[in-house]
Formats: structure tokens, sequence, C-alpha cells
């Protein structure tokens, strides 16, 4: 009879993942603050405002995620706190940020440390952010001041979040400032941020002799509506090349594809000890002639998946499990550095949440080397251009009165991190329905 429970290995990592724009509060030296005054830019207007507090109470997330038996959170330092003008450091903010890796680590988890997360500095900005070339100097420095700062903490770093969404989402879509919609500019700011992610990477690696470095990737699959049909095939091909492989080759094989250019990438190589996947959803895709300015590509939901809140997407727990089948054959070690869904009302989370991991369980089944997951995300926080429209929290926030509320998953995603298993209890208390699809009758 086969065993009924799903362990993780030993000392697997169980973590939330965060940012500090979207959960500090009062970031008014960044660009996003600057973007959420303009109208129009954000969901129902929305602002971060005061966000979760987390600048002036870090402890209380702290606290929570410690109850929760948790030992692992990855967060980020926000470059606008730390140098609040050209090569103008905040010793202060420094200082705070070693206070709360402190803190952390007084309640045995272990921290991950972001060093850019979609916020740039005002200051950056009116230079022409990435893609000013200074860019990758003026990081540099920063990340030395960081690292300088805080290894004394934390030697797990993550240079940079998703370069692909802030390239794509800020210059191609238009939705995240700058708001461009220019392909050329995608494509540049690209190059620059995973030429700055390279540079980082050796940087940190002279400072700090045992530093582990890796970037988040967002992961997104773009499946043939009909698979059989070559132009489907192609045109999702060609969306896989420009969102994904982009970024794993030049990090990877030291090599530029289109369309980010064609040919060597040669400082870019092996430039990780460990590769994060952002894993959320999937995308099909279908040829349209009609749809030029696209690569005459169509971009949809399975109209049988089951959606998710907000359209955000559907619900693809499969996706986990190819991903990480697709990202060990870098052979290097994986942490799922995000995963989570929008869910207000938590009626889809627990499920969602079982599921993605039995998918994470099978990958690790077939020798995939993951070490870690951090779940996005611990508290309700302001998620960018969709503003607080949507709930990604384990635990329910009113960024009003800052009252916190844990839903059901929170009681959920700690009874998994406490026992280090899915066990047929769990399934039958949070998602019955799957005891019949996930156990050994
Ligand atoms: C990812 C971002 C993260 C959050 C989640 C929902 O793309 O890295 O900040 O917004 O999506």
């Amino acid at each position: 009879m086969p065993e009924a429970t799903f362990h993780f290995p030993p000392n697997f990592r169980w973590g939330v993942a965060t940012s500090s724009h979207q959960i500090e509060g009062n970031n008014t030296n960044n660009q996003w603050w600057a973007w959420e005054q303009q109208p129009g830019r954000i969901k129902e207007g929305h602002q971060s405002g005061l966000a979760c507090d987390v600048w002036q109470h870090p402890e209380i997330e702290f606290d929570r995620a410690a109850a929760m038996g948790l030992n692992a959170m990855r967060l980020s330092v926000e470059w606008s706190r730390i140098e609040v003008a050209p090569g103008r450091i905040d010793t202060a903010a420094l200082d705070r940020y070693r206070e709360m890796l402190k803190a952390l680590r007084e309640r045995g988890i272990e921290p991950l440390v972001t060093l850019h997360h979609f916020s740039d500095p005002l200051w950056l900005t009116e230079q022409g952010g990435w893609l000013n070339v200074n860019v990758i100097r003026y990081f540099i420095r920063y990340v030395e001041q960081v690292v300088r700062a805080l290894g004394e903490y934390t030697n797990l770093w993550c240079t940079l979040n998703e370069p692909n969404v802030y390239s794509y989402m800020g210059y191609m879509a238009g939705l995240f400032p700058p708001g461009k919609q220019d392909m050329r500019m995608t494509f540049a700011v690209l190059r620059t941020m995973l030429q700055a992610h390279a540079a980082a990477y050796r940087r940190i690696h002279r400072l700090q002799e045992n530093a582990r470095v890796g970037l988040a990737h967002n992961l997104r699959f773009f499946d043939p509506l009909r698979p059989h049909n070559l132009l489907d095939r192609l045109v999702a091909w060609v969306r896989d090349m420009g969102f994904n492989q982009t970024t794993l080759q030049a990090v990877w094989n030291g090599w530029w594809v289109p369309p980010a250019g064609f040919g060597p990438a040669l400082t870019l190589r092996r430039t990780l000890d460990w590769l994060g996947l952002n894993y959320y959803t999937r995308d099909l895709v279908k040829f349209d002639p009609a749809a030029k300015a696209d690569f005459f590509a169509q971009t949809m939901h399975d109209p049988q998946a089951e959606p998710l809140d907000g359209g955000y997407g559907e619900l693809y727990p499969q996706g986990m499990y190819r991903a990480l089948k697709q990202l060990a054959r870098l052979g290097i070690p994986i942490y799922v550095t995000e995963n989570g869904i929008p869910d207000a009302d938590d009626d889809q989370r627990p499920r969602a949440l079982l599921l993605h991991l039995h998918q994470l369980w099978r990958a690790l089944q077939d020798n995939v080397p993951v070490q870690g997951y951090y779940h996005w995300t611990l508290t309700d926080n302001f998620e960018w251009a969709e503003g607080w429209t949507l709930r990604f929290g384990l635990i329910e926030l009113d960024p009003q009165t800052q009252r916190r509320t844990p839903r059901p998953s929170a009681d959920l995603y700690a009874a998994i991190a406490q026992s280090n298993a899915i066990t047929p209890e769990l399934l039958d208390a949070y998602a019955p329905e799957l005891c019949k699809v996930l156990l050994p009758s």
C-alpha cells in the first residue's frame, strides 16, 4: 500500500515572500509612489499609503510567521530608502534593515534578501532609470553598501525580482511605471538589468565568501490553444522566447536569444548559485493575423479551467511541476521564491495551496533539487497596478485600520510547515474533494 503522506525533505525551507514597497508603507522616494499619485494609473485609484506598516512595525509580521512555524522569509530592501540621493547613504535605514534581519534570526527564520523588487529611487528615474547604462554602476555601489551592512545576518541574496516582468510591464504593456509601449526599450531594459545582475553576482561573491546569489524569474507558460496548429505553436514559442528564455539563456548559457538580441553574453554566463521560480499561472496562445502589435498572438485563459479572482488567470497547478522540471536542467538548487493566488474569500486558496505543493512534491520525487517554498504572501499587500483589489495574503488586512485576520489558509500552511508534510488529515480537513484525487485508494 503506497504511503498516504507527502513528506518533504529534512531542512526544507517553508517561507513567505514579500517586497519592500508592497508592505513597508510611506515609500515616498521611489517611482511607484509618484506613479500612484497620477490619476488612472492604479485600479480604483488605490495607493500604497501605509501599506502593511511594516517599516514601523516589522515584528508584527515576524511574530506571525514565527507562530506559524515558518523557517524562512523573503523580503526586499528599498533602494530609495537606503540611497536617498545619488551616493548619499542613509545609515539609519541600513541599521533598520539590520535590526529586521536580526529579529528574523532570533525567531529562527532565515532571511532571503532581494536587492531590487520593482521599485527605483526617484533620482534614478529622473536619470532614465534602467535605460541609462550607468545604472549598473549605481546598482553595484548600492549593493555593496547593503551586503556590507547586512552580510552578518544573511548570505542568501536575490539580485533582482523578475526582470522580465519589470521590463515587460513598464515598457511593453505600459501598466507599470514609466508606462511606455516600446519593444526596443523593453529589451534594452531587460539586457541592462541582466548585466547588472551578473555584475552584482560577482561583487557579492567578492564581498562575502559563502554568499549564495540568485535571481527570481517569473516563469509563465504559453501553450498553443490548438496544440496541433502550427501557427498557434509558433506564436506560443515566440512568447516563451520573449518572456522566459531570453533571461534564462543569458544568465545560464551566456547567450542572448531573440528578441533580446543574438550572440554571446559571456560575462553573464553561469551567474547563478540558485534560481528562484515565481510561478502563478499560464496563458493559452492563438495565432491572430490582426494582432500585429502582439506578435500575431492572442492570449487567453482556458475557458474550461477554474478562473482566479480579478481576471488574474487560471488555476493551473500542473505548471508548478512543469516549471520545476524545466529548470532542473540547470542542475542548481531551486527555490520557489513566489507562488500563490488572489483569493479574498479564501474559497480556493486551501485547495490551490495543496495542489501546488503536491506538484512541487512530485518534482522532488523526480530529484529536482527544490530547497524551499516561499508563499506569496503572508499578509494582503499593495498589489502594484491592481492596488488593493487582489488579495494574496494568508492573512487578511484592512489597510485602513491595519486589522489583521488570518484566513483558513494560514492555519493550513502553518500545519504543513510544522509537519513538513501534507498529511491525509490535512487534505481531509481543508479540501476533502482532493482525497480522491491525490490519495492512493
Ligand atoms: C509577482 C511580483 C510580486 C507580486 C506577485 C503577485 O509578479 O513579483 O511582487 O506582485 O506577482
